[in-house]
């Protein structure tokens, strides 16, 4: 099939990649001219495992392609993905201007019967304003005898393992009520659908509701756990021995109960918040949804706040090493992250920090390049040198077994402050560390 992609961030180029690999025709597009000649070039703007080579590949063998031209992108495709950001105005609600603004441009070009997917994260009743958006360009143009569909297929993958998790999604969700457009669904993902049926064929609401409940849901069993974590070291309990517990239960399961330091990254924080949003705008008030976000955005400061009870406020001049910047392992995303939390609070308090992160030290230098109290360390080790502490924000698999002898020579005292529960705390006291970490009161294992 030919398909057009609008947008090539990190669902729209995935999306588009792993289509032109089983076979379509893929044209992305995008307003950025730079963004698109580098992508000609197999120059991927972002960290993805397995990416590159998949653009590369496709490229060459003329299955994908990348174009600025929009007009030219519209006459492409039978399908028309859009996959631009939403991201969230001033009051938390998504903004949609770049969503409306390629409806308009499919309109402005169609000369033939399209389908219109929203791939997009979008609030409840977006398909509804694009199919407006869409009727009143055609109606301006004269061309009402063109017909369309506006179909909510919204994407559940994660940063860093994108590809994986779109070459074999769990569930593929077409929201429409026309028989005809969910045909042409089903012809396209026809590839996906293999061994046992994963297309759910729903409403157009449900479809775009289903992204946010699955979000909030994932969102609330970490702020769930993250408040059993405050109680377990209030209460001298262990998180860890209870999460294995709960977990036992098939009902609860392991997944996504791991207490940490705050969910980050560019879906979680601003899914809860737009339907925190959208709640409020039909008079409902989301309880749940806003004691998530309340206990997410105090987790955050929870590995300042051990510091500064540590050392009892006297942070000023004091350096610290801090591994892991991302918001998470294997991408280079610092979106919303809680390193930038940390780093933020310890330089209000006079600290300086010496950071390492395996991916993502071109973002931190984007970010805070310019500022005196960071350095932005080679190695993990070097981050060391001198610091006073400590301080893990992400769960890299190379910290997972560092040299603790090395950390202990190089701090000047040799205290960890552990924001992802790597490490034993009875070992960690048997190697001479002090060892903070979540929902573990670190005086228990001595
Ligand atoms: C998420 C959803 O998983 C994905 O389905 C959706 O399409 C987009 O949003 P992503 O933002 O890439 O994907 O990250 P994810 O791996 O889900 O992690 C989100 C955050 O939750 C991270 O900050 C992570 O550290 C945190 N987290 C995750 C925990 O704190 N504990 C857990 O048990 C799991």
């Amino acid at each position: 099939m030919n398909i057009t992609v609008f947008g090539t961030g990190y669902v729209g180029l995935v999306q588009g990649a792993i289509l032109a690999d089983v076979g379509h025709h893929v044209v992305c597009v995008d307003l950025d001219a730079d963004k698109i000649e580098r992508l000609k070039q197999g120059i991927i703007p972002i960290y993805e495992p397995g990416l590159e080579p998949l653009v590369k590949e496709n490229h060459a063998a003329g299955r994908l392609d990348f174009t600025t031209d929009a007009a030219a992108g519209v006459q492409h495709g039978q399908v028309q993905f859009i996959a631009v950001g939403t991201p969230p105005d001033e009051n938390g609600s998504a903004d949609l201007q770049y969503v409306l603004s390629v409806a308009a441009t499919i309109a402005e070009h169609m000369e033939r019967d399209q389908v219109i997917v929203d791939k997009s994260t979008v609030p409840v009743g977006t398909a509804d304003t694009v199919r407006a958006k869409v009727a009143e360009v055609l109606e301006r143009r004269g061309r009402r005898e063109l017909g369309f569909d506006v179909v909510s297929n919204p994407e559940f993958l994660k940063e860093g393992s994108a590809v994986a998790d779109c070459q074999k999604p769990d569930r593929i969700i077409i929201g429409t009520e026309s028989e005809e457009t969910e045909e042409v669904m089903r012809e396209l993902y026809a590839p996906f659908n293999r061994n046992h049926e994963k297309i759910i064929v729903m409403d157009v609401r449900s479809a775009e509701l289903t992204k946010y409940a699955a979000n909030c849901m994932l969102a609330t069993k970490i702020s769930f756990m993250n408040e059993m974590a405050n109680l377990a070291e209030r209460l001298g309990a262990d998180i860890e021995a209870v999460r294995q517990g709960i977990g036992s239960d098939p009902r609860i399961g392991y997944h996504f109960i791991y207490p940490g330091v705050g969910y980050g990254g560019s879906c979680f924080p601003k899914d809860v918040q737009a339907l925190i949003r959208t709640a409020s705008d039909i008079d409902f008030d989301a309880k749940m949804l806003k004691a998530v976000e309340a206990r997410n955005a105090e987790q955050k400061t929870t590995l300042f706040q051990k510091i500064h009870t540590h050392y009892q406020g006297d942070l000023a001049g004091k350096t610290f090493a801090v591994w892991g910047l991302a918001f998470k392992p294997n991408t280079d995303d610092m979106r919303e992250a809680p390193s930038r939390v940390l780093m933020e609070a310890l330089w209000e308090a006079g600290a300086k920090v010496q950071a390492y992160d395996p991916e993502a030290m071109e973002e931190a230098q984007r970010l805070y390049g310019n500022r005196d109290e960071l350095s932005l360390c080679g190695t993990k080790e070097a981050a060391l040198k001198g610091a006073t502490a400590l301080v893990i924000v992400t769960e890299w698999q190379s910290f997972r077994a560092p040299d603790f002898d090395l950390i202990n020579e190089r701090l000047s005292e040799p205290t960890i402050f552990d924001g992802r529960n790597l490490y034993e705390p009875k070992r960690m006291a048997h190697k001479g560390f002090t060892y903070y970490s979540i929902g573990r009161n670190s005086s228990t294992f001595r």
